[in-house]
C-alpha cells in the first residue's frame, strides 16, 4: 500500500510542493499541543485517576437559558446571520456594558461601537490583520504584549508580519507591563498593544490608573489599545475596572481603544463561541469591512441565547460564588506554600515551583495532575523567562475534585 502511494507521488511530473507562509515557523505550537507532547510519553499513576487543571475550561453548569433559548429560536438555523450581528445583541451587549461599568445610559452606540465575536479569541487575533498597518516611514510595526499572556496576542502579532514585543510581567512589577520603561522609539512605530486584565494567567486585576495611562500612551502614540476582558466577570473581592469605564473617564470618547469580552467564562459557555469587541467607532468601521470576507459568524439561535445571558446577572453571581469558594479551599491548601497569593480576578492559580515543566512532569507522573507549565505562555524572549518557574493551575471543576487535585499536588511538590 504504502510502496504504490510513493510510485504514484515519484511519478508525477513537475510536483512543486506547495509554500506556507514562513512566519508561521517563529511560532510554538499552542501550548495545550505542546503540554500534550510533553505528558504523552509518560504514563500517570494506575487506578488514582486523572485530574485536569491545565485548559481554562469552566466546567461550571450554564444556566439553563441558554438550551432553552436555542430551541425556542429554532426556526432561524436555515437564515444567514448578518455579520454586524442583530439589533437585539448589540443593544443587550451595549446595555450591560453600561450597567457593568457604570456608563451613562447611551454612552455606547450599538449601531458603532458593539460587534459580536465568536469569541474573543477570533477577535483578537483577526484584529492585528487591521491594526498592524505597513509605515510610511519604512520601520517595522510594533505589538506590544505581557509575557506571560494569551498565546493569540503573539501569533496574531506574527502572523501580521509585525515585531511581537512581549514585556516581562512579573512579581516585581505587580505581573503587569512596566508602561513607564516603554521607550518613545518603540511606542513610536507600535501599531498595537494588548493587554488583558484580569490577567491570564497570574489573575491581577489592572487599575484604572494603569489603564489609563496604557490609552494616553495610544491615543499619543497612535496605536490601537486592545484589552482583553473576558475573565472580568470573575472575581474575588471588588469588580475590576474596564477599559470603557477608563475611557469615558477620560473624556474622549473611545478612540484607540477596544475591548473584548465574551460568555465563555463569564456564563461557563465556552462552546457557545459567542463573545464581542466593544469601542472605537472608527476602528469596528473598518473591523466590519473585513469581517464580511473573513469571520465566522454567530447563528442566529445562538446569538438569542447570547442575548438572554447577557441580559442575566443571577447565574453569573452564583458562578463567581463557586470560584470564591474553590480559592477559599486553595488558600486553607497553600497559604504560605509554593508563593501562593488569591488572585484578585479570574480562577488561575500561579504557583512558583521553581521549575514548571519539571513539576508539571512530576505532577502527572506521581499524582495524575495535569497542569500547565508557566513557561509555555511565554514567547521564550526573556531570560530569565517570566514563566519558566511556574505552573498554572485551573480551577474549573467542582470543589471536591479542586481540592482533591491540590491535596496531590502539595504532597508531590511540598
Ligand atoms: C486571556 C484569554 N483571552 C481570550 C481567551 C479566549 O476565550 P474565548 O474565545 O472563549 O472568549 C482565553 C481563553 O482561555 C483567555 O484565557
Amino acid at each position: 500500500m504504502w510502496i504504490s502511494v510513493n510510485l504514484t507521488f515519484d511519478l508525477l511530473p513537475n510536483v512543486t510542493a506547495p509554500m506556507w507562509n514562513p512566519r508561521l515557523a517563529d511560532l510554538s505550537e499552542f501550548p495545550f499541543r505542546r503540554l500534550a507532547g510533553l505528558l504523552a510519553p509518560v504514563a500517570p499513576p494506575q487506578g488514582l485517576g486523572i485530574l485536569d487543571l491545565g485548559i481554562g475550561e469552566p466546567k461550571h453548569r450554564p444556566p439553563s437559558i441558554l438550551a432553552e433559548t436555542v430551541a425556542a429560536e429554532a426556526g432561524s438555523w436555515n437564515l444567514y446571520p448578518p455579520p454586524n450581528g442583530t439589533p437585539a445583541f448589540r443593544e443587550a451587549v451595549a446595555r450591560w456594558c453600561e450597567r457593568r461599568f457604570d456608563l451613562p445610559p447611551g454612552t455606547l452606540e450599538p449601531e458603532r461601537m458593539v460587534l459580536p465575536l465568536a469569541g474573543t479569541k477570533e477577535g483578537l487575533y483577526m484584529l492585528a490583520a487591521l491594526a498592524v498597518a505597513p509605515r510610511a516611514d519604512g520601520r517595522r510595526p510594533a505589538v506590544l504584549m505581557p509575557s506571560p499572556l494569551y498565546a493569540v496576542y503573539l501569533g496574531a502579532a506574527v502572523m501580521a508580519g509585525a515585531e511581537a514585543v512581549p514585556l516581562a510581567a512579573t512579581a516585581e512589577n505587580g505581573f503587569l507591563p512596566d508602561l513607564d520603561a516603554l521607550e518613545p522609539d518603540l511606542l513610536d512605530r507600535t501599531a498595537l498593544f494588548y493587554l488583558c486584565s484580569p490577567a491570564n494567567p497570574q489573575g491581577v486585576v489592572a487599575s484604572g490608573a494603569y489603564l489609563a495611562k496604557a490609552l494616553g500612551l495610544a491615543r499619543r502614540h497612535g496605536f490601537l489599545l486592545a484589552l482583553d476582558e473576558c475573565y472580568s466577570e470573575i472575581w474575588d473581592e471588588a469588580p475590576p475596572t474596564g477599559g470603557l469605564a477608563v475611557a469615558h473617564a477620560a473624556g474622549k470618547g473611545f478612540g484607540g481603544l477596544v475591548v473584548l469580552n465574551s460568555l465563555s467564562k463569564r456564563s461557563s459557555a465556552a462552546g457557545l463561541r459567542s463573545g464581542f469587541v466593544a469601542g472605537d467607532p472608527d476602528f469596528l468601521a473598518a473591523f466590519i469591512k473585513l469581517r464580511a470576507y473573513a469571520a465566522p459568524v454567530q447563528p442566529l439561535p445562538l446569538m438569542a441565547a447570547a442575548v438572554a445571558l447577557w441580559n442575566d446577572e443571577a447565574h453569573v453571581e452564583a458562578s463567581r460564588d463557586r470560584y470564591r469558594r474553590k480559592i477559599d479551599l486553595a488558600e486553607r491548601r497553600l497559604a504560605g506554600r509554593l508563593g501562593f497569593y488569591r488572585p484578585p480576578g479570574g480562577f488561575f492559580l500561579w504557583l512558583d515551583v521553581g521549575d514548571g515543566e519539571a513539576a508539571a512532569l512530576r505532577l502527572w507522573r506521581e499524582a495524575g495532575v495535569r497542569v500547565l507549565p508557566g513557561g509555555y505562555l511565554t514567547p521564550g524572549t526573556h531570560e530569565p523567562d517570566p514563566g519558566e518557574r511556574y505552573v498554572r493551575v485551573a480551577l474549573v471543576h467542582d470543589g471536591a475534585v479542586v481540592d482533591e487535585a491540590l491535596s496531590r499536588l502539595v504532597s508531590t511538590l511540598c
